[in-house]
């Protein structure tokens, strides 16, 4: 009765997870490294607290540009679900989509498309996900190198100063750290709502359908 379909190539379900560890560990440094608490307390003997998570930042900030290439790379390279333009709100059926998942999330009808990639909904939240991704790493790659020629052309023009730079890098932390806890009770939602197994597809790649009711 139900079929098993492949939906997540192996280096798409490597880039969710490299992604995914990359912001809790990007996030849990950048908070430290915004309000060092426990300078005072440990810092100046024989550790150098501040340094090492600074550099536990920018090791994650490297895995985060790596998972964040692949992703760019998958947008045009990847399988059907994986391409741009299957979860984007470009097309009819796709803005139709759209709509009718949102009904779906406001609980106002229980019908709804079974798709073997992501919904329209979904789609568009990642898509901004990404592109919010590129300040991040922009504005990390000039405060990182704030002498190179390149990185400082790219954040004068996006970011205007440095100090806003951090500021805007400061804030789509939080964007990231919000993100994180409505991702997880969505995919959970859908995942007690319907039988595909979301949850797991990002571990096994594959979902399950009624064989007639897939597109
Ligand atoms: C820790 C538990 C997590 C679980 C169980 C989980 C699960 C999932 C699942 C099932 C999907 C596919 C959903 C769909 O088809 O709409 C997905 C996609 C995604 N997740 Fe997670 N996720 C987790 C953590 C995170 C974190 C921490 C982030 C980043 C802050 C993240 C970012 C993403 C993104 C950007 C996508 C879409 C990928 C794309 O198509 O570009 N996830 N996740
Ligand atoms: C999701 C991704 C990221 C998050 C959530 C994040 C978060 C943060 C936060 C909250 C701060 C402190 C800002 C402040 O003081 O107000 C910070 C600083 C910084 N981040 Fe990130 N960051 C991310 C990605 C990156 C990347 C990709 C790089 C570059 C490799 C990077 C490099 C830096 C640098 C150089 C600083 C300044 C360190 C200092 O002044 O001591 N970050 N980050």
């Amino acid at each position: 009765m139900y079929e098993k379909r492949l939906a997540w190539s192996v280096l798409f379900r490597l880039f969710h997870w490299a992604f995914a560890l990359s912001i809790m560990v990007l996030v849990a440094t950048g908070l430290y490294i915004h309000y060092p608490w426990s300078n005072s307390v440990i810092e100046g003997s024989r550790s150098f607290v501040v340094a090492q998570v600074r550099y536990v930042h920018f090791v994650a900030g490297f895995v985060f540009i790596s998972a964040l290439l692949v992703r760019l790379y998958l947008w045009f390279f990847g399988n059907r679900q994986e391409k741009l333009w299957n979860s984007a709100p470009g097309t009819p059926a796709n803005i139709k989509n759209l709509f009718s998942t949102i009904c779906y999330y406001l609980y106002l009808t229980d019908r709804h498309e079974q798709r073997l990639g992501h919904n329209v909904l979904a789609g568009t939240v990642y898509i901004l996900t990404i592109f919010v991704s590129f300040f991040q790493a922009v504005s990390g790659l000039w405060m990182l190198y704030p002498e190179s020629p390149f990185w400082g052309s790219w954040g004068v023009s996006l970011f205007g100063s440095q100090a806003q730079a951090r500021f805007v890098h400061y804030l789509i932390m939080w964007y990231f750290s919000i993100f994180f806890f409505i991702h997880l009770y969505i995919v959970i939602w859908n995942d007690v709502k319907d039988p595909e197994g979301l949850i797991s597809s990002i571990f096994t790649g594959r979902k399950f359908f009624h064989k007639d009711t897939i597109s």
